[in-house]
């Protein structure tokens, strides 16, 4: 754990963080790695530090008592006869977390600045989607998968490099429109003694349409089976917290259209919390080839992605999601399976602001660049500064002790050409 208090300190800080970035624009050496009693081969494409490792055994969705997995539960008791799934390991394939879902060949989710990988072929998943085309292929038509999931991001109190999401589908085939739509009508009458205010803006448009091989009256039937679904499972969760409130209005949800390159149509769910919309979840239709992928193309149906800290985080007064990695007895004793607790804070440290600025790496004027190639030397290429890769220096060196890294001013020497950027760090502890 790294102390930062004094002025010393600070130039220390200072020099791991430079230290570390000047490490960033080296090219990897071949070496391997073992994790979980598997060896991958390093390359040019791995960029997973140990502190992101460190977080593989953790699986905080199935620790007991602990809230993320407290919603699980609560989420998987509302969609009763779904079978709970988690996959035993968050390292999966390029081709499972991308290809197989269409993602384009130039997404910047596949960047190497946004998502973390062993190597070219093996990545740490940044969606439960990944899982999808192997659920459905092993047969399950009404499934939920909660699994960690890994995302190079910024740093404030709602980004962590690892979150928690909850994947959930249900799927029919073409002979149960009748079925469906029985069971839709139900659950519209169901739905319509809440309070709950829904409003819904999305539209089926030539940029979110239903899919051409499907049935349109069965697809629309789908879509609105995930809205009833979805509505009905965020009244659950937030509906009694509301009614507790000294809020008069009743909860709000809002549909918006989205799109996601395995969903279509598509949609995002917010629910208006504390005076302002919260995007919690993204759902939609399921695209076909998913389901052809994994070998059951008599199918269709939806599918859904949340968030759970997102969601733990309104539905139990958590401030900051650094909060739940804590193993501070303090935190954990205050939650238990089965109750949505207050949380109340058991220390209040201030704020500690730094202010670090630094030159950019220079970019090779292109015809030096040029010249070097040409002389056969190849290209020497610096690395674009991307705050991101910043950014886990920071947490790498100061671990959760960092709340926030804000950009507050840039610069360029109009002699040299040379840029500069400044951050403010701001440090607070949540435990000690
Ligand atoms: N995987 C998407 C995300 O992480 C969410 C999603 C899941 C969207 C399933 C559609 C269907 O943003």
């Amino acid at each position: 754990m790294v102390r930062i208090k004094k002025e010393s300190d600070d130039r220390i800080l200072y020099g791991l963080v430079m230290s570390r970035f000047s490490k960033l624009t080296e090219t990897s050496t071949s070496l391997e790695q073992k994790i979980e009693d598997i060896v991958y081969q390093k390359d040019a494409w791995t960029n997973t530090p140990p502190s992101i490792l460190a977080k593989l055994p953790r699986r905080l969705h199935q620790q007991q008592d602990h809230p993320i997995s407290i919603l699980r539960n609560l989420i998987e008791n509302h969609f009763q006869q779904f079978k709970a799934i988690s996959p035993a390991s968050a390292i999966v394939t390029t081709h499972m977390n991308f290809d197989e879902l269409g993602f384009p060949a130039d997404h910047p989710g596949r960047s190497l600045t946004d998502s973390y990988y062993l190597n070219q072929t093996h990545m740490l998943r940044t969606h439960t989607s990944a899982h999808e085309v192997e659920t459905f292929r092993a047969g399950n038509d009404k499934w939920l998968l909660s699994a960690d999931v890994y995302r190079r991001d910024e740093i404030d109190a709602s980004h962590y490099p690892v979150f928690h999401q909850m994947e959930g589908a249900r799927v029919w085939t073409r002979d149960q429109l009748q079925e469906l739509k029985d069971l839709n009508a139900k659950m519209a009458e169901e739905l319509a003694a809440c309070p709950l205010v829904i409003e819904d803006i999305s539209m089926t448009s030539e940029s979110n349409p239903y899919q051409p091989q499907h049935d349109p009256e069965m697809a629309k039937e789908i879509a609105q089976n995930l809205k009833h679904s979805l509505n009905s499972m965020i009244f659950q969760l937030f509906g009694r917290l509301k009614a507790k409130s000294t809020d008069e209005e009743p909860l709000k949800v809002r549909w918006i259209e989205a799109f996601f390159p395995f969903t279509t149509p598509s949609y995002e769910v917010e629910v208006f919390w504390n005076g302002e919309w919260l995007e919690i979840l993204g759902c939609g239709v399921v695209m076909q080839k998913t389901l052809d992928n994994a070998g059951a193309p008599q199918k269709l149906g939806w599918a859904f992605g949340l968030g759970l800290e997102r969601i733990a985080m309104i539905l139990f007064s958590i401030p900051d999601i650094r909060l739940f990695w804590s193993e501070d007895s303090r935190f954990l004793r205050q939650f238990q399976e089965g109750k949505i607790n207050t949380f109340k804070p058991y220390s209040k440290y201030p704020p500690c602001y730094k202010d670090l600025s630094f030159w950019l790496p220079e970019e090779k004027n292109p015809k030096e660049a040029h010249g070097a190639k040409a002389a056969g030397g190849g290209m020497t290429s610096i690395k674009p500064f991307h705050e991101n890769d910043f950014c886990e220096i920071v947490r790498d060196v100061a671990g959760d002790l960092i709340e926030s890294v804000t950009p507050i001013d840039e610069f360029t020497n109009k002699k040299t050409g040379r840029n500069s950027k400044c951050y403010r760090l701001n440090y607070r502890s949540m435990d000690r």
